[in-house]
C-alpha cells in the first residue's frame, strides 16, 4: 500500500474511490468540500439520510462526462466531538472495509479542514487503513471470490491548506507495520511457528532491519543455567531458546529492555489444560510477537540517544516423558530455585530468566515486558484493558501514556509485599502459583518482581487483549498486535 499527499484533489477521477469528510454540530451536517460531490453530500444530508455520526458512512456514486463508469463518493462521519487520533484510527478502519467492500484499489482521501491537525489525522488515517485492511489467508488455498483478499494500492491524501505530511504518514505506517507484524506471527499455527522456526523469523527479520541478534540455545541456555527456560522446554522435542536483538544507538547511551513471552504454543504440561479452546494457545507468543514487531520498526526508525535490548525466551510447553512435574524444583539464572506446583504457570518461568539475565546484562535504565501471562487478568479487566504492574511511578506513567497515543489501554493493577508471601514454597525459594486462587494476575506479577532487583520494571498482561481485543473497525477477530504501537510510542517519546 503506498501512501502519497498532494495540495490539490486531482481533477479527472483517476481514483476508484474518493473520501470526504463531514462533521455534526447542532444536529447539523457541516464541512462540505466546495465542489460537485460536497453538494451531494449536503443534499443527502439535508433529506436526512446522512447524519455525520462518527464513524457513518454513505457511498455515493457520481456520473461523469464520460458514461459508464460512475465514481464512488465515500461520505464518512466525523460526529460531533472533537476527534482524536483514536477517531481517525476507527475512520481508516471504516475505509478500509468500504474499499474492500467495493474493490476499490485507488483512494482519494480529502483531508477535513477546520479545526482539524490534519497531520494527526493523515497518520492515524494510515495507521487505521492499514491496521483495518489486515486479512491472513496464507493457509486458504479455495479461491471463493467474497473470500480472496483485497489490496489498497494507493491512498493520496488530499490537504487542502497544503499542509506537509509526509512526516506522518511515514510514522502511521510504521506503527501499522510493527502491529501487523506481530499479527502475522500470532495468527501462525504451533507447527508453523515452533521455538526454532520463531528463532529462524527473528533472525531474518533483524537483518532485514539493521538489529544485531543472537539466539541462545542447546548448550549455551545449559552453560548460563536457565532452568526457567530449559525445564518449560523440556517436555518437547523442539528445543526452547532465547532470542536477543539489540539497537544501539550509542554506547554511552541508556538502554531501555523489552522482554516478551514467547510460548509457541502452551498445552499447559502436565498439569494439562482442558481440550476445548485449547487451540487458542498457539497465541501464547503475543508477547514476543510485540516485543519483535517493535523491535523491526526501532531498527528502521533508528532512535537517537537511546539503546534498545529485546529478550525473547522461546518455548513449547508440551507433557512428554522428560516434562517438567509437578512439584520439581528448578533454578532460574542467577540462582533463586523455584517449586514448579503447576506446569501450567510456565511464562514467569521463562520471564524470570530473561529478566534475571537482561538486568544483569544490559544494565538497563528500564524493563518492559509483555506477556500473556494469566487467566486471572480476563477476571479482572475483561477484553479492553492491558494489565499493567510496575514498581515504578514514571515508568507506568510514561507506559500509560504510550498506551493512550497507541489506542492500547492499560489499567494499573497493584503490587505489595502480602501478595508475595503467597507464593511461599515449604521447600524452594518461591513456588510457581500462589496458594489461591485470589489475585491470580497480582501473583504471577508478584513472581516476576522477584527477578528484577529493584530496577523500574513494567509488566503488561496482555492475556485478555492480545486477541479478542475490543471491537473495532481496525481491530479484526483474532490476534490485534496488542503493545507492538504500544512499545513503538513508548520508544519514540522516552526523551
Ligand atoms: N498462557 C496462559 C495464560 C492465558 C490463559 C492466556 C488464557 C490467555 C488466555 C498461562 O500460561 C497460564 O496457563 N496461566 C495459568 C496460571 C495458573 C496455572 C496459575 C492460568 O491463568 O490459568
Ligand atoms: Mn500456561
Ligand atoms: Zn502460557
Amino acid at each position: 500500500m503506498k501512501f502519497s499527499y498532494s495540495a490539490a484533489q486531482s481533477k479527472a477521477t483517476s481514483a476508484d474511490m474518493t473520501v470526504y469528510f463531514l462533521s455534526r454540530k447542532r444536529k447539523k451536517v457541516i464541512g462540505f468540500p466546495d465542489n460537485d460531490h460536497g453538494n451531494l453530500l449536503q443534499e443527502v444530508a439535508a433529506i436526512g439520510d446522512f447524519k455525520a455520526k462518527e464513524e457513518e458512512a454513505i457511498v455515493l456514486y457520481d456520473r461523469p462526462e464520460a458514461p459508464g463508469k460512475p465514481s464512488r463518493i465515500l461520505g464518512l462521519g466525523l460526529g460531533g466531538k472533537k476527534g482524536g487520533r483514536e477517531l481517525f484510527r476507527g475512520l481508516g478502519g471504516v475505509i478500509a472495509k468500504a474499499a474492500c467492500r467495493h474493490r476499490a484499489a485507488r483512494l482519494e482521501i480529502v483531508l477535513p479542514a477546520d479545526g482539524i491537525d490534519q497531520a494527526m489525522a493523515a497518520e492515524c488515517l494510515c495507521e487505521g487503513i492499514m491496521l483495518g485492511s489486515y486479512n491472513f489467508s496464507k493457509y486458504r488455498t479455495k479461491d471463493d471470490a467474497d473470500d480472496l483478499p483485497h489490496r489498497i494500492e494507493r491512498c493520496r491524501f488530499v490537504a487542502p491548506k497544503a499542509v506537509r505530511i509526509k512526516l506522518a504518514i511515514e510514522r502511521g505506517n510504521s506503527s501499522a507495520e510493527c502491529c501487523l507484524l506481530a499479527r502475522d506471527l500470532a495468527n501462525e499455527p504451533g507447527n508453523m511457528l515452533s521455538p526454532s522456526l520463531f528463532a529462524r523469523r527473528a533472525r531474518s527479520l533483524a537483518k532485514e532491519n539493521g538489529l544485531k541478534v543472537q539466539i541462545l540455545a542447546g548448550k549455551d541456555l545449559e552453560r548460563l543455567a536457565m532452568g526457567g527456560l530449559r525445564g518449560v522446554g523440556q517436555g518437547s522435542s523442539e528445543s526452547p531458546c532465547l532470542i536477543i536483538a539489540q539497537y544501539t544507538a550509542s554506547s554511552d547511551a541508556p538502554t531501555i529492555l523489552l522482554v516478551g513471552k514467547g510460548l509457541t504454543f502452551d498445552s499447559g504440561g502436565i498439569s494439562l489444560k482442558p481440550g476445548a479452546g485449547m487451540e487458542e494457545m498457539k497465541y501464547d507468543m503475543c508477547g514476543g510477537a510485540a516485543v519483535l514487531g517493535a523491535m523491526a520498526v526501532i531498527g528502521r526508525e533508528k532512535p537517537t540517544g537511546l539503546n534498545v535490548a529485546a529478550l525473547i525466551p522461546v518455548a513449547e510447553n508440551l507433557p512428554g516423558p522428560s516434562a517438567l512435574k509437578p512439584g520439581d524444583v528448578i533454578t532460574i539464572y542467577g540462582g533463586k530455585t523455584v517449586e514448579v506446583v503447576n506446569t501450567d504457570a510456565e511464562g514467569r518461568l521463562i520471564l524470570a530468566d530473561a529478566l534475571a539475565y537482561g538486568i544483569e546484562k544490559f544494565r538497563p535504565e528500564a524493563i518492559v515486558d509483555v506477556a500473556t501471562l494469566t487467566g486471572a487478568v480476563i477476571i479482572a479487566l475483561g477484553h479492553h484493558y492491558t494489565g499493567l504492574f510496575s514498581n515504578d511511578r514514571q515508568l507506568a506513567r510514561k507506559v500509560e501514556m504510550a498506551g493512550e497515543k497507541a489506542g492500547e489501554p492499560l489499567w494499573r493493577l497493584p503490587l505489595h509485599e502480602e501478595y508475595k508471601k503467597q507464593l511461599k514454597s515449604e521447600i524452594a525459594d518461591l513456588r510457581n502459583v500462589s496458594k489461591g486462587r485470589d489475585g491470580g494476575a497480582i501473583t504471577a506479577a508478584a513472581f516476576l518482581q522477584e527477578f528484577v532487583k529493584g530496577n523500574a520494571w513494567a509488566h503488561l498482561d496482555i492475556a485478555g487483549t492480545a486477541w479478542n481485543f475490543t471491537e473495532k473497525s481496525y481491530i479484526p477477530k483474532g490476534p490485534s498486535g496488542m503493545a507492538a504501537r504500544t512499545l513503538l510510542e513508548l520508544i519514540r517519546n522516552w526523551k
